[in-house]
């Protein structure tokens, strides 16, 4: 579909393909009466019927009229598949069907925004309601619902049921005749609310608008016509009451029958016998019953209003049952059980109504008189009633329906509207009456209607374009219409004058006045007036219209009754009374008082058409012609007198003459152009010249053949309908490529201005950054030039005192000494480095130091180990003692002290064992030097805590107590001489010691330690003088040379000669 769709080009390649795939779906005769090749051949018209019908293709057009031959079958193409296939597509795409008038309708309420309204006529049992309910059916599938919209379809679909059971009824001709008219508005929600303030109709409307048209169905209208009330009390032979009656008694339950006093069987019921026909094999009114039940409360009946109705229904049977037996003439009633019942159900005093049915109320000079009544008087008084309840409770329940379908959003009262009409068609009887009278005047102003909208007009069209055209001869009506309804000429004027004239009138003098009015008539006849043929086939009490269908015989009788249609007044008041709700709102109090007659039946048929006649003219119309293809109900019987009949009355072969004669379609030229301007680069997209021109050269371009369109003053007239359909579809395959065009143009141009949005933005953020930079940069370079310009003049006024122009600079050094300082400090305590101070940090950087420095001593003390402290203490001492005064002490320095220079395998046992208890801290190997001739001894030296020992291998040849040390002298050479002085009074010591020991500062430490005697060392230049035994003194000479030399010298010192190791 869609490949064929893009393939749609206005060409005659595609012309010819669209019509070859018409022609395939054409296979059994022509599915468009238009194309028929003998179209004024009523044969050739019937015979295509005909073939279709037997292959059940049971609809056909003519042009955009439908014709449907009712197939008393069910065929399986109302399904929602089917319901899909017609939606939203083209009347020619597909083949006939009812579904393509209801979307036809639907999509040009929606594009053209126009009301519309499907006319659907044809005799009873042709299909009227089976047509308008399929059409119902399919908006309630294809329209878009919302919850809401849902209630209303129900409620839509579910009136019909309802409506049926009340107003529908078997007849001779149909198992379910609607016995009334019936307009049905289904109102959409597809108007904008305000569009026609804000904007004009050429312009499109905004899309927020569209949004809005949802082309649901919002709510519905009913409007009833002429309900055949007779029909409540008399039905002919094999027909029934209406349905309603059969469908409470097979239906109700054995409860509900027993309160309303009813009996499960209709023959007890005298308004249900007369036409000996209670049961249908069609239908199962027991099933029916359960339907409407359901149906009621969909619409939104509650219990209380089903059951005030029911009453009513119970009560028209109940009074059909009403007896009279005759008393000195009068009326009586013989038994009360009816009468018992009906005051009960409808809520009325018994006596009071008794009275009402057997009495008639006079009123004379103001009095009122009861005036009895004979049998046959008081039997038509009792079904006047029984016809006044049931009909006025059927317009009631219209009303109730109407209620529930109303537009449930009074702010939104902008609609469109889809109407539908199910009129009784055309009827001619063996007797026909009142009813038929009225029927077939209806059917007359609905042709009346069409000829208006369909031929008058279009040939009155043809000529004010200047189209040559020829007339069609076609039967304008209208001169019948004239005859019925003109003012105090017309047949119901005349009527209207005999039912209200005093005196005797009937029947027979209306006829005579008849006679005597529109006697002259082309289309009137009655007996008198009739030449002798026609004189054989009428009664004497009939009168014959020449209708445009055809010749129909009216039989006079009951005329005068049915039009006034009268309910005695008393009978009226006693309804009126009621306590039965629904019969309070049916009778009104005011009737009573209002003084005026109502209005005659036909009077009232006459304005309700009228006023229906201005509905239909006010919308599109669409029409549906129905036909029925048999008088038996029987499937397949195609009867052709009976369809000819129809084809006639109908005005098909008319309808098709002007068809063909005339254009399918016409559109002013600038909507035409404004249209379909797309289609041809000449006018697309503007056309600037004439717009007759425009569409000339449109047309041309389209490849329209002469035959198939002319061009009047101001519209196109295109012949066929296919022609405007390949258009159309050429439109919609062009409005995708313009929809693409517009699509690639718009994204283009978005996202063009996106990407010039995104680089405005990219740009400015980039200058944005850039300045920044660049503002950044400069404000370096200028503080970078500030701080160079004010070092250079802190530099020149660097010995200034601190002023504005050197602080930065002083700082500056300041800081950077300190920086240099932080990354610069010494590693440990032997380490000296110290940057060298800017001066005003002089002071400030020495505290540094010390600091530094006491840092530095203390974590290091803080990680010395006993030992080594102990160690240091000793070297400390060594120092103190030593430093700068003996040559040798610097070479002492690296050299660690020892505990002891001799172990206990270097001392002899016996040297421990005299010694004791007493604890050796050091010992040492020493020389000493004898005080005679200074001869030079290995000794050991041992110091205890109290004395220091002198030992010669075994013995202990000399103990000095530490108390009785006076002193300790040694040279200040390099040498290891030192002497221990003693006192000399001593008898017991032999004179001072001179000893020598390789280390000699070690040994010294140890000794000052030991004894504590650290003062009492003395170092010495040149010589020393020490004590020999009893008071002599002895002298040793010190004096530096090359190497260590010690000897007596001649002098009788000891001279000793020692290498000098340190420069001083
Ligand atoms: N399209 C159809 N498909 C099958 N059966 C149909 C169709 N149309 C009508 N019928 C049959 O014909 C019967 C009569 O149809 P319908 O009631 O619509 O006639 P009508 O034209 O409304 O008659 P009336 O004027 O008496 O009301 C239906 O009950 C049904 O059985
Ligand atoms: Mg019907």
């Amino acid at each position: 579909m869609e490949n064929r769709r893009n393939q749609v080009v206005a060409s005659d390649g595609v012309r010819a393909m669209m019509e070859s795939a018409l022609t395939a779906r054409d296979r059994v005769g022509v599915q468009d009466f238009v194309l028929l090749e003998n179209y004024t051949s009523e044969a050739a018209f019937i015979e295509n019927l005909r073939k279709r019908f037997k292959e059940n293709l049971i609809y056909t057009y003519i042009g955009s009229v439908l014709v449907s031959v009712n197939p008393y079958k069910d065929l399986e193409i109302y399904t929602k598949n089917h319901m899909e296939r017609y939606r939203g597509v083209n009347f020619y795409e597909v083949s006939p069907h009812i579904y393509a008038v209801a979307d036809n309708s639907y999509r040009s309420m929606r594009t053209e925004r126009k009301d519309q309204c499907i006319l659907i006529s044809g005799e009873s049992g042709a299909g009227k309601t089976e047509a308008s309910k399929k059409i119902l059916q399919y908006y309630a599938v294809t329209c878009p619902a919302s919850e809401q919209v849902q209630t209303i379809k129900d409620r839509l679909l579910q009136s019909n049921p309802v409506l049926e059971a009340f107003g529908n009824a078997k007849t001779l001709r149909n198992d379910n005749s609607s016995r009334f008219g019936k307009y049905m508005d289904i109102q959409f929600d597809f108007k904008y609310p305000s569009l026609t303030h804000s904007c004009s109709s050429s312009s499109p409307p905004p899309p927020w608008y569209l949004l809005r048209r949802q082309g649901a169905p919002m709510g519905g209208h009913i409007i009833n016509y002429l309900l055949e009330k007779s029909r409540v009390v008399h039905q002919n032979h094999g027909e029934r009451n209406f349905h309603i009656f059969y469908q409470l008694i097979e239906g109700g339950e054995e409860d509900l029958l027993r309160r309303l006093g009813l009996e499960r069987n209709p023959q007890q019921y005298q308004y249900l016998v007369k036409g000996n026909c209670p049961k249908v094999s069609s239908i199962n009114d027991r099933s029916d019953w359960k339907v409407v039940r359901k149906a009621l409360s969909v619409i939104g009946f509650n219990e209380d209003d089903v059951e005030e109705l029911l009453n009513i229904i119970a009560s028209v049977l109940h009074v059909g049952n009403v007896q009279y037996g005759a008393e000195d003439g009068n009326a009586c009633i013989t038994s009360d059980t009816q009468i018992k019942y009906l005051s009960r159900l409808l809520g009325v005093n018994g006596t009071v109504l008794t009275e009402a049915l057997t009495h008639k109320k006079i009123i004379a000079k103001g009095e009122e008189l009861m005036s009895p009544l004979n049998l046959e008087q008081a039997s038509s008084a009792r079904d006047a009633l029984a016809k006044a309840v049931y009909g006025r409770t059927f317009t009631w329940l219209v009303n109730k329906i109407n209620a529930s379908l109303a537009y449930a959003d009074d702010s939104y009262k902008n609609y469109s509207v889809i109407g539908l009409l199910d009129i009784y068609g055309f009827e001619v009887f063996q007797h026909n009456s009142f009813e038929q009278f009225c029927i077939n005047y209806c059917n007359e102003k609905l042709q009346q209607l069409f000829i208006e909208l369909t031929l008058k007009s279009e040939q009155e069209e043809y000529e004010a374009e200047g189209i040559t055209w020829e007339p069609v001869q076609y039967f304008n009506n209208k001169i019948i219409c004239d005859l019925v309804e003109e003012k105090f000429k017309g047949i119901v004027s005349i009527l209207d004058e005999e039912c209200l004239r005093p005196g005797d009138a009937s029947d027979i003098t209306f006829l005579e006045k008849l006679e005597n009015t529109v006697g002259g008539h082309p289309h009137f006849v009655t007996h008198k007036l009739a030449d002798a043929k026609t004189r054989k086939l009428m009664g004497r009490e009939e009168f014959r219209l020449l209708h445009y269908a055809g010749e129909v015989n009216y039989n006079v009788n009951g005329f005068l009754d049915k039009n006034n249609d009268l309910l005695f007044r008393n009978l009226k008041e006693v309804m009126c009374m009621s306590e039965n709700k629904i019969l309070n709102q049916c009778f009104n109090r005011e009737e009573l008082s209002d003084k005026k007659r109502p209005d005659t039946a036909a009077t009232q048929f006459k304005a309700s058409l009228a006023k229906l006649m201005e509905i239909l003219m006010s919308k599109e119309p669409s029409y549906v012609r129905c036909i029925k293809p048999n008088d038996s109900k029987q499937a397949v019987r195609f009867d052709e007198v009976l369809i000819r009949h129809q084809v006639k009355y109908l005005g098909l072969m008319e309808n098709l003459r002007v068809r063909r004669a005339g254009f399918a379609y016409r559109r002013r030229y600038e909507v035409f152009l404004q249209r379909y301007k797309s289609l041809c680069p000449d006018t697309w997209p503007t056309w600037q010249g004439k717009q007759a021109d425009g569409v000339a050269t449109l047309v041309k371009h389209l490849g329209y053949k002469p035959e198939e369109y002319k061009l009047g003053r101001s519209k196109i007239f295109i012949r066929f309908p296919k022609t405007l359909f390949s258009t159309e579809e050429a439109l919609e395959t062009r409005k995708h490529s313009i929809a693409t065009k517009l699509q690639a143009g718009w994204r283009g141009y978005s996202q063009r201005s996106k990407y010039q949005k995104l680089r405005t933005a990219a740009i400015s953020i980039q200058a944005w950054w850039r300045g920044i930079l660049a503002r950044r940069r400069a404000k370096r370079r200028r503080q970078a030039a500030d701080t160079i310009r004010r070092f250079i003049k802190g530099f020149i006024y660097r010995h200034k005192d601190r002023c504005p122009e050197n602080e930065y600079f002083l700082d500056y050094v300041r800081f950077s000494f300190l920086m240099k300082l932080h990354r610069n400090l010494p590693k440990n305590v032997l380490d000296k480095s110290w940057p060298t101070p800017p001066a005003a940090l002089t002071e400030a950087s020495e505290h540094l130091r010390k600091l530094s420095m006491q840092n530095m001593v203390w974590s290091y003390c803080k990680k010395i180990s006993p030992e080594w402290k102990h160690q240091l203490e000793q070297k400390m001492i060594a120092s103190e003692i030593f430093k700068d005064k003996k040559d040798n002490y610097p070479q002492s320095v690296p050299k660690l002290f020892v505990s002891t220079r001799l172990n206990g395998e270097d001392l002899n046992p016996k040297v421990l064992q005299a010694l004791g208890t007493e604890k050796m801290k050091y010992a040492v190997p020493v020389t000493k030097y004898d005080r005679k001739g200074y001869k030079a001894r290995p000794r050991q030296l041992l110091l205890t805590s109290s004395s220091a020992v002198i030992v010669e291998e075994t013995k202990l040849k000399q103990r000095i107590d530490y108390g009785d040390l006076k002193g300790i002298s040694v040279s200040s050479l390099s040498d290891g001489l030192f002497v221990l002085h003693v006192p000399s009074d001593d008898n017991k010591q032999k004179g001072d010691v001179v000893l020598q020991s390789d280390h000699v500062i070690e040994t010294l430490t140890k000794i000052a330690i030991c004894s504590d005697k650290i003062h009492s060392i003395n170092i010495n230049q040149g010589s020393i003088k020490f004590t020999l035994a009893q008071g002599k003194e002895g002298i040793i000479d010190f004096t530096p040379g090359s190497e260590l030399l010690v000897a007596k010298a001649k002098n009788g010192h000891l001279s000793v000669t020692a290498p000098r190791l340190n420069s001083r």
